[in-house]
């Protein structure tokens, strides 16, 4: 069964890039654009339960994302530099090596034809 934790509308976001949100019960989360579509995970590392954004200020003087790599092709926390392949979530590398950040289920809705709307859902 899942459970619905945010609906709001279709932001734009080049691929490669992510965006912080918070969901509906006051928890952070991220949203990230890849060519193969949108993924979204809970802002928590599953190591310490941790954000891992990058610090605001800090990401102002790099123009850095605030959850990818350079390349856009992992998301990285920023305190330890732990990376993650964004499709799964998969720690690659970091002392979370092996666990998994906590994927949101993410779908797109146009109800009655009204502009497109993002659904972020749990999966339990
Ligand atoms: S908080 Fe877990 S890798 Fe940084």
């Amino acid at each position: 069964m899942t459970r619905r934790l945010l609906r709001l509308p279709l932001p734009e976001l080049r691929i490669g890039c992510s965006l912080p949100i918070r969901l509906e019960d006051g928890r952070p989360a991220m949203l990230i654009r890849l060519a193969d579509g949108l993924h979204a995970y809970l802002d928590a590392c599953p190591h310490r339960g941790s954000r891992l954004i990058a610090d605001p200020a800090h990401d102002e003087r790099e123009h850095r994302d605030p959850y990818l790599d350079a390349t856009g092709g992992l998301i990285l926390c920023h305190r330890h530099q732990a990376c993650f392949e964004p499709q799964q979530g998969l720690c690659l590398s970091g002392p979370c090596t092996g666990q998994r950040l906590t994927a949101l289920d993410v779908t797109i809705e146009r109800p009655d034809g009204s502009p497109a709307q993002l659904v972020l859902k749990s999966w339990h």
